[in-house]
């Protein structure tokens, strides 16, 4: 496990102050230490009780708190965090930002601060179309200041359009992102995840039971890390994760063709990275009947063809990426696992048990590589999906 990364989050005067509550709850679930430090007008959307329950830590809200150790709280609080964001961001606190201007705990903490600072915009569309803020949005910018979203939708005034700010969700993805060493930086990785579907008529198919969590895992540590991330997702009920060039390929076939395209699109090379995660199915039917087949008395049998493989096809073109497969088996699992490893000529594979991995939002894993096997501790799929990246670096370096 790494250690855990602790960020300030300052919330400024607006609306949208209310989604801070989520994105507090979803960073403390991510292990991530929260110090809160709310403006004036903040308070009047959304109280510090609130923000104290959920992150457990007092609430800050004037530059004169006593209880702070050393009476600088410019310095104390931004000392140990590893980035600042302002979420929501209002117009009138970017344009202070823009101007370097300190007259309130946040502002002067925004000032004094030594880590990265991440602004998630929150006004309404006319506010943010003003010359004044596409300006100061632009400074930020260029004083190298990250600016989140932001998004477009229904706004609280009733309006439609760009202004409101990015969902809590988004925002973690984006925050854990700026949060992680960026050891793919210039690195091209593609990813297969999720299931195929072969299918027998139109409304039936064959399929493997695969959610597609770890696949997207692997997408969302690999884009945190820097990569030029392309992921190739067969069935799955997931969102494409931000910052990801996200291909839809529902069968075996259109997969393949998909994988191949791309590698040859991206110009794939040793140092970069496959990973293949999909569970592809081994057979489809020979023939996809147009109409529905209708139900009879009669047994069915349907003729299967095997699938080629995208993993070992991959492997072993010439100029092969770094690849790395993923083996789910219910019984002997490193012994199974060792021998794909070399039959598809593989450097590492990942192996897990299969009724433990499937669906699930956490997985136990053991890496195998030529130096033997290397098992994880049961942890999140992120988790997973970091720390596996974290070896393929080590490998490829
Ligand atoms: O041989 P098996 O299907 O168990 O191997 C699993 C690994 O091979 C996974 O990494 C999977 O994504 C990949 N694979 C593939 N194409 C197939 C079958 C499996 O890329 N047709």
């Amino acid at each position: 496990m790494q250690k855990n990364k602790s960020i300030v989050l300052g919330i400024t005067g607006g609306i949208a102050a209310y989604k801070a509550a989520e994105l507090v709850r979803l960073l403390v679930k991510a292990n991530i230490e929260v110090q809160v430090v709310m403006t004036e007008a903040a308070c009047q959307f959304i109280t510090p009780v609130t923000m104290q329950a959920l992150s457990g830590k007092p609430v800050y809200t004037g530059m004169w708190d006593a209880s702070i150790l050393n009476g600088m709280p410019h310095i104390e609080l931004s000392r140990s965090a590893d980035a600042i964001v302002i979420a929501p961001a209002s117009a009138d606190f970017i344009a202070k930002l823009v101007h370097g201007r300190a007259d309130d705990l946040l502002s002067t903490l925004c000032l004094a601060r030594d880590c990265p600072l991440l602004v998630a915009p929150a006004m309404n569309k006319q506010m943010w179309e003003n010359p004044a803020t596409q300006r100061n949005i632009a400074q930020l910018k260029a004083d190298n200041i990250a600016v989140l979203g932001p998004d477009s939708g229904e706004q609280a005034c009733g309006e439609i359009g760009l202004g409101r700010m990015l969902e809590a969700e988004d925002l973690l993805y984006l925050i854990e992102a700026h949060l992680q060493p960026k050891l793919l930086k210039g690195k091209k990785i593609l990813i297969t995840a999720g299931a195929t579907l072969e299918m027998i008529d139109p409304v039936r198919a064959i399929t493997n039971l695969s959610s597609g969590k770890m696949g997207y895992a692997i997408a969302q540590a690999a884009y945190e890390m820097g990569a030029d991330v392309t992921l190739v997702s067969g069935a799955t009920a997931l969102k494409a994760p931000i910052g990801v060039n996200t291909i839809s390929a529902t069968n075996a076939d259109s997969m393949y063709q998909s994988v191949m395209q791309q590698a040859t699109t991206l110009k794939l090379a040793p140092q970069d990275i496959f990973i293949g995660v999909a569970a592809v199915a081994d057979y489809s039917p020979t023939i996809t009947s147009a109409q529905k087949i209708k139900k009879s008395e009669q047994s069915l049998i349907i003729e299967l063809k095997p699938n080629k493989d995208i993993l070992a096809d991959i492997a072993s073109l010439p100029n092969a990426p770094f690849c790395v497969g993923f083996a789910a088996e219910t019984e002997n699992l490193l012994e199974y696992a060792e021998a794909k490893r070399q039959k598809k000529k593989l450097p590492l594979i990942v192996v897990n048990k299969a009724t433990q991995a499937m669906g699930s939002d956490n997985n136990q894993v053991t890496l195998l590589d030529k130096n033997g096997a290397h098992p994880l501790e049961r942890a999140p799929k992120i988790e997973i999906a970091r720390l596996l990246l974290q070896h393929v670096v080590d490998m490829l370096n």
